[in-house]
């Protein structure tokens, strides 16, 4: 890696950044999970950490190793990665919340393995899980907040208005046509002074864009 001619526009800022999915079990070998490869959220790890960052990653079941220098946290379930960013966040300068957090968990889950012999369907209850990035833009000693709205429609209208419901100053919009799984990305930037498409790119090279707006918006160079 020849991060050795990054510009550090991070030196020394503390990034908490959440990645992949969460995996809600319904029995001990069944669970209901998000779509999330994790590339995105790695490569934006991975592009703090070039710009001089200390990386905290935790993430959720993905088949990707952590980026060099970053420390990575592993979680399964939105409880289990909650209780991991909070722990965490108040010492955090950035927190860009990546996850793609399951909205439900399973409220009756079984602790043995559901049988089909057991009196039919099985009935799943869900129950919300708590909303992590909101929880932590509510702290008031809190970190400067990044969301990420993935949208199959109407990218600019719902991501400006999660950007206001979660009281964060910006939020990171794709289309998930454009984005799934690929290495490809198209990502659109939306703050309080509207809307800023970044150049279409690899999921690294759209990184190392928001890595510096961010550091801009931060102040931090
Ligand atoms: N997020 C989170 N915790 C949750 C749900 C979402 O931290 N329980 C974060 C995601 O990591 C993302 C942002 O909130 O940065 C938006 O997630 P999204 O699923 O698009 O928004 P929701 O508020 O859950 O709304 P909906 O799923 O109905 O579109
Ligand atoms: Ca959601």
């Amino acid at each position: 890696v020849v991060d050795f001619f990054v510009p550090k526009v991070l030196a020394g800022r503390r990034l908490l950044i959440t990645a992949g999915p969460t995996f809600e079990a319904i029995d001990p070998v069944r669970g209901i999970t998000n779509l999330s490869s994790g590339r995105m959220g790695y490569a934006i790890a991975r592009a703090a950490r070039q710009a001089g960052a200390e990386v905290t990653l935790v993430s959720g079941p993905v088949a990707l190793a952590a980026p060099p220098g970053v420390e990575r946290i592993d979680v399964r379930s939105a409880l289990d990665m909650h209780a991991a960013v909070m722990a965490r966040a108040t010492t955090a300068d950035i927190f860009i919340a990546v996850a793609a957090v399951a909205d439900y968990r399973v409220a009756n889950a079984a602790e043995h393995k559901l049988k089909k012999d057991h009196g039919g369907v099985p009935a799943i209850e869900l129950v919300e899980n708590p909303d992590i990035l909101a929880e932590v833009a509510a702290l008031a000693d809190g970190p400067f907040c990044v969301g990420f709205a993935a949208e199959s429609q109407n990218l600019e209208a719902y991501a400006q208005a999660k950007r206001h419901k979660k009281k964060i100053p910006l939020i990171v919009g794709n289309l998930i046509q454009d984005g799934f799984g690929g290495d490809d990305n198209r990502l659109v930037l939306f703050d309080d002074q509207g809307s800023h498409p970044l150049t279409p790119a690899s999921k690294s090279a759209l990184a190392t864009q928001l890595v510096d707006h961010i550091a801009k918006l931060t102040g931090s160079h």
